[in-house]
């Protein structure tokens, strides 16, 4: 059985558009949590967040998390928050290599407001600010992952082939 390739990370270190192009790559299948919740629930993150709250939210990201963890040969992009819940971490390593993207705060703010309104934490007079804060209690748990990879200053081809080369090895592939 094929293991998936699970990309964590903050907002704005380009786990999307990275695990697009992996996908791509390996001839493995791509989805993003945050899309399967959306289509799931014909509903926008924004809206879920700002009609139901986070911990609803959470509840839902558990449950696609769960669900998609069981697939095969996939690549998963998460949505930032995933790795804070044990349990997803668990179930995603169960059937998973777990691949960390980081980037400076600088850097997530000036890709995140390319796209603004599309990140209900981030929706706050102070953004960087923000991010710090949530950086800072979320970087524990990004290093549950085995492969680290800071996408600051690099194109996004340089980190798949980054990601690739590290994780050769792991799928006996090397
Ligand atoms: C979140 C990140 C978002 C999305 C939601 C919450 C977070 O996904 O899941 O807005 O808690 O960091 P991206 O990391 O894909 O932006």
């Amino acid at each position: 059985m094929v293991k998936n390739i699970v990309l964590l990370g903050f907002m704005g270190t380009g786990k999307s558009i990275i695990g697009r192009r992996l996908a791509v790559e390996l001839k493995y299948q791509f989805i993003d949590t945050d899309h399967f919740i959306e289509k799931r629930t014909q509903r926008r993150i924004p809206d879920i967040f700002s009609e139901d709250g986070e911990t609803y939210f959470r509840a839902l990201e558990a449950e696609a998390v769960s669900v998609v963890a069981r697939w095969n040969g996939y690549v998963i992009a998460t949505g930032g928050g995933v790795p804070l819940n044990k349990a997803n971490v668990e179930v995603l390593k169960g059937n998973g290599i777990l691949v960390a993207l980081s980037a400076r705060p600088e850097v997530i703010l000036r890709r995140v407001q390319r796209r603004s309104g599309q990140r209900p934490l981030l929706n706050n007079p102070d953004p960087r600010a923000e991010i710090e804060k949530l950086l800072s209690q979320r970087e524990a748990s990004y290093r549950c992952a085995e492969i680290q990879v800071d996408t600051s200053d690099i194109p996004v081809e340089k980190s798949v082939n980054l990601i690739i080369d590290q994780i050769k090895p792991l799928l006996g592939t090397a």
